[in-house]
C-alpha cells in the first residue's frame, strides 16, 4: 500500500519552500521507486481565511491517518489581532497536542561549507553537531489555568501555568537518554530548578533516571540562562540537550544561528506511535515572504528527516542530505547564508540545484 504524506504549507514563505521540497520528493520517488502519495491541506492563516479556524477537523483527521506530515510555517501580521485561541499558530499547536507529538528533535549541525555564515568564529563551530530534544506538548504552552482576568481594582492580569507531570518528564527524558546513547553519550538537561518547582521536579526525575537506567550516559544539568550563554560561548561542549517546551523553543533558535542561519534547521516531532510531523525550526518570515528569497534547505532537510524517521527510507534521506551538501559545495547561497565569493540565488534556483544534484548522484 502506498504511504501517505500530508503536506501543510501554511503561510508566508511556507508555500514557497514546501514547493521546493515537493520537487525534491518527486525526484527521490522515481529514483528510489518509492510508493508515496501526497495530499495537501490548509493550516494557519490560510485555513483561517478559508474556514474561519486555523485547523479544521477534516485536516486533523487526515493528519492522524498520515504516515508523515510535511509542515511549512504559519502566522503573519495579517492575523496578529486574532484572539489567542484562533491565531494561525494555534493550528500548529493543536496538531502537536492532538497527535501527541511530544518529542521534538531539533538537530543543529554545521555544514562545513557554511562556517563563514555562522555568527561565531570558525574554531568555535567547526564540527558542531548538537541535538536539542524539546518537550512539545506540555509546559507553559499548554498549562491551565491561562488567560487574562480583571482584578478588583480594574487592572487586567495575564497568567499562564508552567505545569509538567512526572510521566511527561520521564517520557521526554527517555527519548533524550536514548538519543545520547546512540550519539556522543552525553546529555545536558536544561532547567530553572533554582527558581521553579516544576523544573526542580524535572531535575530530580532526570537525575534518578540517569542513575537507575542510563549510567552509560554522562548526565549534566544546567540552568537555562547559563545554557543560552554557553551555546554562544562554547557550543561544542554539548551533545544532546533536553529541555521543556518554551526553553527548547528559545534555545533552538539560538543554536540555529551557530549553523549559519535558521533557514538551515529542520525538525521532527514524534509521538509514542512514532508518527511524525516535520518542519523547519523557523517561522513564516513575513519580512521576506513573496520575494523568492527564502532558503528552502531547512524544509528540504525536514523532508529528509520524514523519509528517514517515518518511512524508513534511509537511502533516499541520505541522498537528499548529500545533494544539499553538494549544492553548498558549488557555492550556491540564498541571502541568509550568503558570503563573499559565493553565488547568491533565490528559493527556486536553490530547490532546482538540489534536484539537479540528486539527478547527477543517480546517473
Ligand atoms: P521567523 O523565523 O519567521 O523569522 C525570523 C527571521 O529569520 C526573519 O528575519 C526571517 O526573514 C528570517 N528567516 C526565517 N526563515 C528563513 C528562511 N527560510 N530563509 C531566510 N530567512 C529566514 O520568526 P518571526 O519573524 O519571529 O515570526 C514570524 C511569524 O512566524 C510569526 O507569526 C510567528 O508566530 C510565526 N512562526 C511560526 C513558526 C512555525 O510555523 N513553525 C515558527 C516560528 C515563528
Ligand atoms: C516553533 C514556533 C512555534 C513554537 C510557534 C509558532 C507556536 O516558534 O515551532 O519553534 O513556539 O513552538
Ligand atoms: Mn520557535
Amino acid at each position: 500500500m502506498s504511504k501517505q504524506i500530508l503536506c501543510l504549507p501554511g503561510d508566508g514563505i511556507g508555500p514557497e519552500i514546501v514547493v521546493e521540497a515537493l520537487k525534491v520528493l518527486d525526484v527521490v520517488k522515481s529514483q528510489f521507486d518509492l510508493d508515496i502519495e501526497v495530499s495537501e491541506g490548509l493550516v494557519g492563516g490560510a485555513s483561517l481565511d478559508a474556514h474561519g479556524v486555523p485547523l479544521t477537523d477534516e485536516v486533523l483527521a487526515v493528519a492522524k491517518k498520515s504516515d508523515g506530515i510535511l509542515f511549512g510555517a504559519v502566522g503573519g501580521p495579517k492575523w496578529d489581532d486574532q484572539p489567542m485561541m484562533n491565531r494561525p499558530e494555534r493550528g500548529l499547536l493543536k496538531l502537536r497536542s492532538e497527535m501527541g507529538l511530544f518529542a521534538n528533535l531539533r538537530p543543529a549541525m554545521l555544514f562545513p561549507q557554511l562556517a563563514e555564515a555562522s555568527s561565531l568564529k570558525h574554531e568555535l563551530v567547526a564540527g558542531l553537531d548538537i541535538l536539542i530534544v524539546r518537550e512539545l506538548t506540555g509546559g507553559i504552552y499548554f498549562g491551565e489555568p491561562r488567560g487574562v482576568r480583571t482584578l478588583e481594582n480594574g487592572e487586567r492580569e495575564g497568567y499562564n501555568s508552567y505545569v509538567y507531570r512526572e510521566s511527561e518528564i520521564k517520557r521526554i527524558a527517555k527519548v533524550a537518554f536514548e538519543a545520547a546513547q546512540k550519539r556522543g553519550g552525553r546529555l545536558t538537561s536544561v532547567d530553572k530548578s533554582n527558581v521553579l518547582e516544576v523544573t526542580a521536579l524535572w531535575r530530580e526525575l532526570v537525575t534518578e533516571m540517569g542513575a537507575a537506567d542510563y549510567s552509560d550516559v554522562e548526565l549534566s544539568h544546567m540552568y537555562v540562562d547559563n545554557a543560552a550563554m554557553q551555546l554562544v560561548r562554547a557550543p561544542k561542549q554539548f551533545d544532546v540537550m533536553v529541555t521543556g517546551n518554551m526553553f527548547g523553543d528559545i534555545l533552538s533558535d539560538c543554536a540555529a544561528m551557530l549553523t549559519g542561519s535558521i533557514g538551515m534547521l529542520p525538525s521532527a516531532s514524534l509521538n509514542e506511535a512514532n508518527q511524525g510531523m516535520y518542519e523547519p525550526v523557523h517561522g513564516s518570515a513575513p519580512d521576506i515572504a513573496g520575494q523568492g528569497k527564502a532558503n528552502p534547505l531547512a524544509q528540504i532537510l525536514s523532508l529528509a528527516m520524514l523519509l528517514r524517521y517515518s518511512l524508513g527510507e534511509i537511502e533516499a534521506a541520505d541522498a537528499i542530505e548529500k545533494a544539499v551538501s553538494d549544492v553548498l559545495d558549488q557555492g550556491l547561497r540564498t541571502g541568509d547564508i550568503a558570503s563573499e565569493g559565493c553565488t547568491q540565488v533565490g528559493t527556486t534556483e536553490m530547490g532546482d540545484a538540489v534536484v539537479k544534484c540528486l539527478q547527477v548522484l543517480s546517473s
